[in-house]
């Protein structure tokens, strides 16, 4: 779920974010576009989304109401919640991708997905990065659980040969760790179950999937063993009992791995 850019992260200055980026390059049918997507995610998140996302929407979401102009959204969003938004044009490499959220900087594409994608998209848009992940950065665990387990993943991944057969193996559990917790996770709250995994709350398609299947308790092995693609809905999904559960399994990765703190 990363892409590409051409900046030097390592070297990244708050200018450089939307570098490239000219919210005047969008089209009418563009606003349209996601005008319509808005309207039908909304729909499809009544009685699925859980409570740290729609609270977190409650704070940003008038800023969805029109495709957001990146550049707005990032000053409201860094005051609110200490993250900022990148604008990006392709796949990262996956230790960019997990140092940079280990920043607070998300990677966002900036591009919005065909009428033909409206009920889902294999490649992430700015509709899905933005609508499906940005509110959940309202709530303090959640945030810190993505920053510190990105920063916790980016030290593993960096201390692992490239090109080993350990690294790939490595990337494919942390690819599945992502997509089965904050891509297409599931939160029990008051009795029900509810989403908080942003290719769920960003697609009325993955909504419907949910519904038709069941889900599992959340389980680190099981789920760095669970094969998925991202071209799909998803093939299942995992209930965790509350973000403790998160820092647990971050804290079973640490203890594995011998990672004593996190580069944050
Ligand atoms: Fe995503």
């Amino acid at each position: 779920m990363s892409r590409i850019t051409d900046l030097n992260i390592d070297d990244i200055k708050d200018s450089d974010l939307l570098k490239g980026f000219d919210f005047d390059n969008y089209t009418e049918g563009d606003k349209q576009r996601w005008k319509a997507l808005l309207a039908g995610v909304l729909e499809a998140q009544d009685g699925v989304a859980c409570h740290s996302y729609t609270s977190g929407m409650a704070r940003l979401g008038e800023s969805f109401s029109e495709l957001p102009n990146l550049a707005e959204l990032n000053d409201k969003l860094e005051r609110l919640t200490g993250w900022k938004v990148m604008a990006v044009n392709g796949l990262l490499p996956c230790e960019d991708f997990y140092k940079l959220l280990s920043r607070k900087i998300f990677p966002s594409a900036t591009f919005v997905r065909d009428w033909h994608s409206q009920a889902f998209t294999g490649y992430p848009d700015i509709f899905h990065d933005v609508v499906g992940h940005l509110p959940l950065f309202f709530d303090p665990k959640f945030s810190d659980f993505v920053s510190k387990s990105s920063g916790v993943i980016y030290e593993i991944l960096k201390n692992t040969p490239n090109g080993s057969g350990d690294k790939e193996m490595l990337i494919q559990y942390f690819s599945r760790y992502g997509w089965f917790t904050w891509e297409a996770g599931l939160i029990k709250e008051h009795g029900t179950v509810r989403a908080y995994g942003g290719a769920i709350l960003s697609s009325s398609g993955e909504t419907e999937n949910l519904k038709k299947r069941g889900y599992d308790d959340f389980d680190l092995m099981e789920v760095f063993n669970q094969s998925y693609t991202d071209k799909e809905f998803s093939c299942r999904y995992f209930a965790i009992n509350s973000y403790d559960d998160l820092f647990a399994s971050l804290e079973a990765i640490k203890t594995r791995f011998g990672i004593t703190d996190s580069i944050n």
